[in-house]
């Protein structure tokens, strides 16, 4: 599904892009992907549920839930809460760990031939060590995705991505311990004073790429018991809410790193949405608390995603990445005539 045969409605933009293609394949990373869109982790599990609405090999990969070397049946509930415009949650990192993984749903995605890239969580250097070993042991995936970042820990020294010596030895553990030709990309956090410091430290320790970004650091209390919402207290904040903030760190990054491979994610949930990632510079993007409303949203983003190239006049999905870093174009001179006034003019400079 590299081309997105496009159909639009009509009217004047409709028209204009009516039975053109787009190349809507990506290269992430060395990686071939159909598409830029993806799904994002801990929001798929390993893609089995969502199959059931969407063709999962259409999309770039599943992202897969964070794994841990351990079965761990994560905190107590209740486990997430609706806020303006998202979602908190505290799940506490549940999971099958590696071994039952690796046999079950690694096995089912590869048989069923989608791409992969598995998310790996861990609570001290050697556990993300041993995680990257025993997936080196067995490959079948694209990807790593280093999940350093999540909000939702014993405590905050365990977020490895709030400090770039932490996050840094986690990374150069798993490029050690990982075949050399796999992509691993370090998913961060934006509750730092500067994301670019982070990512740099995570680039020179071996990452190949960075995933920005993961939840932000949150907490709901219920007015009615008048006790904090989620059982673990604090969560992490996703959704449409978060989405500025996710842009404004692609951009940061892509600026100071022109070349390094950037997936994208934080409350996308159209092709607008998407298409505000590739322009800030994401080579792809992950889709995550959209699909909990619609289970088919990567393939549906991935369509409009298409349908707005087309009318904007992008021929490749992998023109328009960091379209917004252009220089800017000389603006126009402009004469009184031209808009039959001055007015205009003196309105702008108010
Ligand atoms: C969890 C993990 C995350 O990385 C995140 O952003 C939110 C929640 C969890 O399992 O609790």
């Amino acid at each position: 599904m590299s081309r997105a045969l496009i159909s639009t409605g009509g009217g004047r933009r409709g028209e204009a892009s009516r039975g053109s293609t787009v190349d809507m394949s990506t290269d992430l990373a060395g990686i071939a992907l159909p598409s830029p869109l993806l799904t994002a982790s801990g929001c798929a599990a390993a893609g089995k549920e969502l199959d059931a609405f969407m063709d999962i090999t259409q999309i770039g990969a599943v992202v897969t839930k964070s794994i841990m070397l351990k079965p761990r049946a994560g905190r107590a509930t209740p486990r997430m809460s609706e806020t303006p415009s998202g979602m908190l949650n505290s799940i506490g990192l549940q999971g099958p760990g590696i071994e039952s993984f690796i046999e079950n749903d690694l096995a089912w995605l590869a048989q069923r031939g989608a791409r992969t890239i598995v998310s790996i969580a861990g609570e001290s250097v050697d556990e993300y060590s041993r995680l990257a070993s025993k997936l080196r042991n067995v490959g079948g995936f694209e990807a790593i995705e280093v999940n350093i970042s999540c909000p939702n820990v014993a405590d905050r020294g365990q977020v490895f991505a709030c400090r770039s010596e932490s996050a840094a030895q986690v990374i150069q553990a798993v490029r050690r311990n990982s075949d050399s030709r796999t992509p691993i990309f370090a998913k961060l956090s934006p509750d730092v004073t500067d994301i670019v410091e982070i990512a740099d430290s995570v680039i020179r320790a071996g990452a190949t790429g960075v995933s920005l970004i993961n939840t932000l650091l949150g907490m709901v209390i219920d007015t009615r018991t008048l006790r904090p919402a989620l059982a673990g207290v604090t969560g992490g904040l996703s959704g449409p809410a978060v989405r500025p903030v996710a842009v404004r760190c692609v951009w940061q990054v892509r600026q100071a790193f022109p070349d390094v491979p950037i997936i994208g994610m934080g409350g996308i949930r159209s092709g607008q949405d998407a298409l505000e990632f590739l322009l800030a510079g994401a080579n792809a993007v992950s889709v995550g608390t959209a699909v909990f409303n619609d289970p088919s949203a990567p393939l549906r983003i991935h369509q409009e995603l298409a349908e707005l190239l087309a009318e904007r006049g992008f021929a490749r999905a992998a023109d328009v990445i960091s379209y917004a870093h252009r220089p800017e174009e000389t603006t126009p001179v402009r004469s009184a005539e031209d808009d039959g006034g001055v007015e205009d003019w003196d309105f702008i400079s108010e």
